[in-house]
């Protein structure tokens, strides 16, 4: 899509599609002043069954992401690190002997769902029901008709009672006996003696199940993806395995998992010059924005060492993604082992690489490659 969206920024900056029934923005000057500015661009959205954080303007919003804040700290992330390296390890360890294997469905999709389950506590056989339920929760209709519209909202409100279901059992446990796990931590954390209630503890849960898992399941197949197109690379990275934060930086900007991000406009306001009108829906395009040339030099080139990198893959501003050192550190720890156990890496060109089939993800259903050990 990216050719497109460099015609786009040239031809059509903003345009409204009469069939969507939105706005769409292209720069990145737009786009960030949108998302920078949450009382002009609203989130508040009937989005999914219940409101989280992701769909709540300020001050709302602002106090709930502070009680998440709390228990969601860099420490408790960055005490993840050798769980995740082992992790990593076990699933290598099962496929390493094969010469090749699907990096969507040995790795990268079964790691975040693994690291997310245990930083919140959930027993470690129960992820493969984790796995189901948070696939439907982010599935879109297979063809566009109502019945496939109506079979999917049907699935995903079964899947959000077993879930419901599931956590409240947890919840209540932990406020009997509390853990060193997330849910325990959540249900102390306080601003102002303002607690979560359950409704919102549990919206909390399934939101980062549904935020977190896919992302970064296209974040490490991008990263890999582009490994494969650029074998130099592998054995630069290898050698100076310093330059992977920076490499992981660059893959979020270069392939972003979330293509966009939706807002609703609260009044009148213009943006490149275009009157965008009260009640509005606005998509701000951040995989096109990250390619813009007025920010980036050389935009269409991948370089593992840019500097500065100030992409938006992560979103900006009020709303920047709460997983974001979460994420990081599993791109940077997956790619580093998978560097460190695997030589020459490549794709293996009569497989099938088909995109997951939504405007809104940037990410491939598999990415099967062969190694040397
Ligand atoms: C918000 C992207 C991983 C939890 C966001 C937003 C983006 C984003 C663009 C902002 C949405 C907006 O402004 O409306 C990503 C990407 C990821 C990733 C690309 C992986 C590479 C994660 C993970 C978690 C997570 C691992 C949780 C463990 C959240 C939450 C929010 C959020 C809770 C809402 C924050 C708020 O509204 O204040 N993410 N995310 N994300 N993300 Fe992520």
């Amino acid at each position: 899509p990216f050719a497109v969206y460099n015609q786009l920024r040239a031809s059509h900056p903003i345009r409204y599609d009469e069939s969507r029934g939105c706005w769409d923005v292209f720069c990145y000057e737009d786009v960030h002043r949108i998302l920078k500015d949450p009382a002009t661009f609203s989130s508040v959205r009937k989005l999914a069954e219940r409101e989280t954080i992701l769909t709540m303007d300020p001050p709302r919003h602002s106090q709930m992401r502070a009680i998440v804040n709390k228990a969601f700290t860099p420490k408790v992330v960055n005490d993840l690190g050798p769980h995740i390296k082992s992790i990593t390890d076990e699933l290598l360890d099962a496929v390493v002997n094969n010469g090749s294997m699907d990096i969507v469905h040995d790795l990268a999709v079964p790691l975040p769902v693994i690291v997310i389950a245990e930083l919140l506590g959930v027993p470690a056989e129960d992820r493969h029901l984790f796995k189901e339920w948070s696939d439907i929760l982010v599935k879109g209709p297979e063809v566009n008709t109502d019945e496939a519209f109506h079979r999917v909202m049907t699935e995903k409100t079964q899947a959000m009672k077993e879930l419901n279901g599931y956590f409240a059992t947890i919840v209540e446990q932990r406020r009997k006996e509390p853990k060193e796990d997330l849910i325990s931590l959540l249900l102390a954390a306080e601003i102002d003696g303002q607690k979560l209630n359950e409704e919102e503890l549990l919206g909390f849960c399934i939101l980062l199940l549904a935020a977190g898992n896919e992302t970064t399941t296209n974040l490490i197949t991008n990263a890999v993806r582009v490994l494969t197109e650029d074998s130099a690379l592998q054995s630069k990275l290898n050698g100076q395995p310093e330059l992977v934060p920076s490499f992981i930086e660059e893959v979020l900007r270069y392939y972003p998992p979330i293509q966009a991000i939706g807002r609703v406009a609260t009044q009148d306001v213009d943006i490149h010059g275009t009157r965008i009108q009260a009640g509005q829906q606005v998509v701000s395009w951040v995989a096109s924005a990250n390619r813009d040339e007025a920010k980036f030099p050389e935009p269409d080139q991948f370089n593992a060492e840019r500097k500065p990198n100030a992409h938006l893959s992560f979103g900006f501003g009020t709303h920047f993604c709460l997983g974001a050192p979460l994420a990081r550190l599993e791109g940077h720890i997956v790619i580093q082992r998978l560097l460190e156990r695997l030589k020459d890496i490549r794709f293996v060109e009569d497989s099938e690489l088909s995109t997951i089939q939504s405007p809104f993800v940037y990410g491939v259903k598999q990415f099967h490659v062969r190694f040397n050990k």
